[in-house]
């Protein structure tokens, strides 16, 4: 077996056999392949593409590229993969409601680099939280409370590391082969039996378009399913920010605010529809209906914030932020970003935004930069709504006046507004399971 007969094949658009793809999948993981030959692998793939049986032979060889977990939990291990976006906080709500529904959530996560936050970096806004959690530790505490977040080992799915940083290089993302072996398999060597996938569509999603995007979740359903797990992707929008706060210990008391009963909205609305998603692949109901149910009641009781508050304490961070937010950090200057003129807002560039977040210090440029827990913005209206001159649009929680005035310039430049009423925008486009799909409409 060579490296230069697998890229002539794939360059004539022929199929890779499991032989094939075992070898280059542990050149990568070893790095006894060249990156300039797995660069041009992967745009041969990127432009030829794979079948069915390819993908799901690339998944489990780069799943089988390192260690393999095997849970035991006491329960089926569940796991929720979102595709990115900006003030998207519902990991830290759900999590701990499904755990307070019988649930067990172990959910390896990452930091932040772009425009999207890391869950792992506004954790760490928790005064003492721990993240780097052995996986012994880590085990004991999910089968103990039910849920823990913690850092993605080194040493699972090594081969997705090399070929993800060569793609995000070579314009190979947004290929779904590659986009579906590199999420699942890292899923599958986690352990995850019961999987819920978000996928976004929008400006800044992984397709292009909706049906690119449904395509993209089909086929990891498909693969999942083949795979033996139980597994439902829903597709989501994401025109705007999907909660209201932007930032890394804002989310995280946003996250709290919902789970103690004062915040509504679009945050929780999606959360609570993939945690119903959870708890159904999980097995521990069967419809959406009663999953709701159990959910609602979960929140409604504080039993979520209360399984919130013991995940906190088992990963030594402070628990009390949960019952007075304001021990998070705090930045040292508030700046209320007004509307010039009557209007409504109609188009929210969310990548603009994402990124105005990441250089007021909530996010990183580099891999090396050190973020600021407390910077970030709460924004005041969504898309639809209508605003006066003087409106607060945005309160921002900045680390100087300075950067405070910078970040304002930036905000406004990513709202439009029109004279005429804006439709709201979609929240939840389609579930997919392994027998079809299903219309949204919210
Ligand atoms: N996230 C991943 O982990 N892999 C991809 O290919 C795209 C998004
Ligand atoms: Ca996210």
């Amino acid at each position: 077996m060579d490296i230069i007969s697998i890229l002539e094949d794939k360059k004539r658009g022929r199929a890779l056999s499991r032989e094939q793809i075992d070898f280059f999948v542990r050149g990568a993981a070893e790095h006894t392949i060249p990156d300039y030959q797995l660069a041009a692998l992967l745009m041969a793939i990127r432009l030829m593409g794979m079948d069915a049986r390819e993908t799901a032979d690339l998944t489990l060889s780069m799943a089988s590229s390192g260690d393999m977990l095997h849970p035991e939990v006491g329960g089926v291990p569940v796991d929720k993969h979102s595709t990115g976006g900006v003030g998207d906080t519902t990991t830290l709500v759900l999590s701990p409601l499904v755990a307070a529904c019988g649930g067990k959530v172990l959910k390896m996560s990452g930091r932040g680099l772009g425009h999207t936050g890391g869950t792992l970096d506004k954790l760490e806004s928790i005064p003492g939280m721990r993240i780097d959690i052995p996986e012994e530790e880590f085990m004991s505490i999910v089968r103990r409370v039910g849920c823990a977040v913690v850092s993605q080992s080194k040493q699972l799915a090594p081969a997705d590391k090399t070929l993800y940083s060569l793609r995000d290089v070579t314009a190979t993302v947004d290929s779904i082969p590659l986009i579906v072996s590199s999420i699942l398999s890292k899923k599958f060597a986690a352990g995850a039996r019961a999987i819920v996938l978000d996928v976004k569509t929008g400006s800044g999603a992984l397709m292009p378009t909706l049906e690119k995007s449904i395509e993209l979740a089909q086929a990891m359903v498909d693969i999942g399913h083949h795979a033996g797990r139980s597994i439902v992707a829903v597709v989501s929008g994401m025109e705007e920010p999907l909660g209201s706060h932007v930032g890394n210990a804002l989310e995280v008391k946003e996250a709290i605010d919902i789970l103690s009963g004062r915040a509504e909205g679009p945050l929780k609305k999606v959360s609570l529809f993939l945690g119903a998603q959870m708890l159904i692949a999980s097995g521990i109901t069967d419809t959406e209906e009663k999953a709701l149910q159990m959910l609602s009641g979960a929140l409604q009781s504080g039993a979520g914030l209360e399984k919130l508050k013991e995940m906190i304490a088992a990963q030594g961070g402070d628990p009390r932020v949960c019952m007075d937010p304001s021990l998070l950090p705090q930045a040292p200057v508030r700046y209320a970003v007004r509307a010039k003129e009557a209007g409504y807002l109609s188009h929210v560039n969310g990548t603009a935004l994402g990124l105005a977040a990441q250089r007021m210090g909530a996010g990183r440029i580099t891999k090396e930069d050190v973020i600021d827990p407390a910077v970030g913005f709460v924004m005041e209206k969504r898309i639809g709504d209508a605003v006066a001159p003087g409106d607060v649009l945005c309160t921002l929680h900045a680390s100087s006046e300075e950067n405070a005035r910078e970040t304002e310039a930036r905000i406004l430049s990513a709202l439009s507004f029109t004279k005429e009423p804006a439709p709201k925008a979609r929240l939840l486009y389609a579930l997919l399971t392994p027998k079809g799909v299903r219309e949204l409409n919210e």
